[in-house]
């Protein structure tokens, strides 16, 4: 397999990471000959050096290491420059490229389903995520409106963006189309968890909760009920994987078939986890 390239992905814990299945599964049907493997590291510089020595094609970031990774980039892409974080990187023969696809997953997969040009979007989290939902609203046209449990944060990403902040507590008064949920409230094993009183969804035409795993939370169950039109988080999931697939091997990833695994895999680990109780 001396031809096979090599992909990886980079974070802490990995355990439960969904993106080797999907992203192997993606290379079998393309016919492409590669291989996506998970990389733990003690020490994020060695894994870097070890992907510019090794000639490692491509890895993904995740959490914690989405920041960190900027600063041992050799060349960065204005969207990750300006989200402030990484979620891929590519060889292109030693120099390493720092790019973010986070953004153009979520938005690829909302902005058929809903209007955000000329919009008011609640964006809920100040993290990483936060940001790149921030970004992707702003490019398309709407206005964010940051929604954070502890200000000072939620005022920094505000301020930064050029754009409206609310506290968590006062979600409740927020005027906004639609709300995206960007933080890990309602993420397995904290399935009974939202991070938005039921009462305060009846504002939102739409809903959408990045968390794929479950991938119908808590959070879109009662805004279902209360009439909104909810997404969840595996389409963005899928749209970022493939765009990365894009950008390492230049075609078009099969994101149907994509998909489809995820929510294969995550039906089977439910399921497992079911036994296991
Ligand atoms: P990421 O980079 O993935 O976005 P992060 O930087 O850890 O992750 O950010 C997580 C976001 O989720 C934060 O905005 C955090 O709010 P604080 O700034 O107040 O910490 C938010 N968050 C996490 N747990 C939360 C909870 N139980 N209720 C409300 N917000 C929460």
């Amino acid at each position: 397999m001396a031809d096979q390239a090599i992909f990886g992905i980079i974070g802490n814990p990995l355990a439960h990471s969904l993106s080797p299945v999907m992203h192997n599964a993606a290379y079998r049907e393309m016919g492409f000959n590669g291989h996506y493997v998970t990389f733990e590291p003690g020490n994020l510089r060695d894994i870097i050096d070890m992907i510019r020595e090794r000639n490692i094609r491509g890895v993904s970031v995740t959490l914690p290491f989405k920041e960190a990774v900027l600063d041992l980039m050799d060349d960065l892409d204005s969207n990750a420059l300006r989200i402030g974080s990484v979620n891929t990187v590519t060889n292109r023969n030693g120099r390493l490229l720092g790019s973010n696809t986070d953004w153009l997953g979520l938005i690829q997969d909302i902005r058929d389903r809903f209007e955000i040009m000329g919009k008011t979007v609640a964006v809920l989290g100040a993290g990483g995520a936060a940001r790149a939902a921030v970004y992707a609203i702003h490019l398309e046209g709407g206005s964010p409106v940051v929604v954070n449990r502890t200000a000072a944060r939620g005022e920094n990403l505000a301020t930064e963006f050029g754009c409206a902040f609310l506290p968590l507590s006062e979600i409740g008064v927020v005027d906004a189309s639609g709300l995206i949920n960007t933080t890990p409230v309602g993420m397995m094993p904290h399935e009974d968890e939202s991070p938005v009183p039921a009462r305060a969804l009846r504002r939102f035409g739409w809903v959408v909760d990045i968390v794929y795993n479950p991938p119908f939370t808590r959070l879109l169950k009662e805004a279902r009920e209360k009439g909104c039109k909810t997404v969840d988080g595996i389409g963005m999931f899928v749209n970022q994987g493939a765009e990365q697939i894009r950008l390492w091997t230049g075609k078009e990833a099969p994101r149907g078939l994509m998909r489809r695994v995820v929510e294969e895999e995550l039906r089977r680990r439910s399921e497992v986890k079911d036994q296991d109780v």
